[in-house]
């Protein structure tokens, strides 16, 4: 696997692939990485001729007071996993060299940016939108693979890509959970042993909205509560939100019909974690 820092010789990479045909399929992360992070880099290599990923823990989309500093960081473990799932190239550049002094554009999906997690952390998707458009320009993949964990940042990268005709299709794959439930995610090893037991309710929340669906109720209000009263009366637990929205503009809806997202975010303890279902 080949390590590539420089934005230039990235492109340079890209373009000579593109120009020989070969279809590319690009992970980007952040590191620190999961069976959830594999799972895209295996569904690229399954769809595309050659897998490129990224790691790159992006400043711009932490808000002063979050964990950019803390943020977990295991880069030779992530590169030793990568190539073992064959990735031809990490593309893992420094900050200065992904924004270099004088840049000043980011950029801002409207609405669909100010929801869910862009509602409790203010910013934060203009920081995603910016860094992914810039990965997408660098890399300009045929298919860009992310987790659906993290439904809200999908449904703003799909927006972006749809208002700026970025010429890729954005897959979107399932949440990777450990046997007991709990959503995969780099946040994990934040969690104490009990917190990581009490982190678990987020995914029963979740369970129980989906039994009341399957036995007949759609109505969202009181989906809503049956979650929220799991929520609130689990220890070590500070909700977040609770809401049950469009997957695609992430406005709630009044009703949990096929397709509706239940998306949960919680404290446990300092550590925010999020968590969904997409009605079936
Ligand atoms: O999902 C993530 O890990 C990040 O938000 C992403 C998409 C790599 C952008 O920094």
């Amino acid at each position: 696997m080949k390590i590539v820092k420089s934005v230039a010789e990235m492109q340079g990479i890209c373009r000579e692939l593109r120009t020989r045909g070969v279809s590319i399929g690009f992970a980007p992360t952040m590191g620190a990485l999961h069976r959830g992070h594999l799972s895209l880099v295996q569904r690229a290599r399954s769809e595309c001729q050659t897998v490129i990923a990224s790691i790159f823990v992006n400043p711009l989309q932490f808000a002063p007071g979050e964990d950019f500093a803390q943020y977990p960081r295991t880069f030779d473990e992530d590169c030793r996993q990568l190539e073992a799932e064959g990735v031809a190239v990490l593309f893992a550049p420094e900050a200065k060299e992904m924004y270099p002094s004088g840049a000043v554009t980011t950029i801002t999906v409207s609405g669909i940016g100010d929801r869910l997690d862009g509602a409790s952390r203010p910013g934060h998707f203009t920081g995603v939108a910016t860094v992914v458009a810039k990965l997408f320009h660098i890399i300009a993949p045929h298919r860009a693979y992310f987790g659906q964990k993290d439904a809200a940042q999908i449904a703003v990268l799909r927006q972006m890509v749809q208002d700026l005709n970025f010429d890729l299709e954005l897959v979107s794959c399932p949440i990777v959970r450990d046997a007991d439930g709990l959503a995969l995610s780099s946040r994990n090893r934040y969690l104490s042993f009990p917190e990581r037991e009490q982190a678990l309710v987020l995914h029963r929340a979740l369970t129980e909205i989906e039994q009341s669906i399957a036995h007949g109720e759609r109505r969202s209000s009181a989906l809503l509560q049956i979650g929220r009263i799991t929520l609130e009366t689990a220890t070590g637990i500070k909700v977040d939100y609770l809401a049950i929205v469009d997957a695609r503009s992430l406005l709630p809806e009044a009703s949990a019909e096929r397709g509706a997202l239940v998306a949960v975010a919680a404290y446990v303890g300092r550590t925010r974690l999020i968590d969904n279902l997409l009605v079936a």
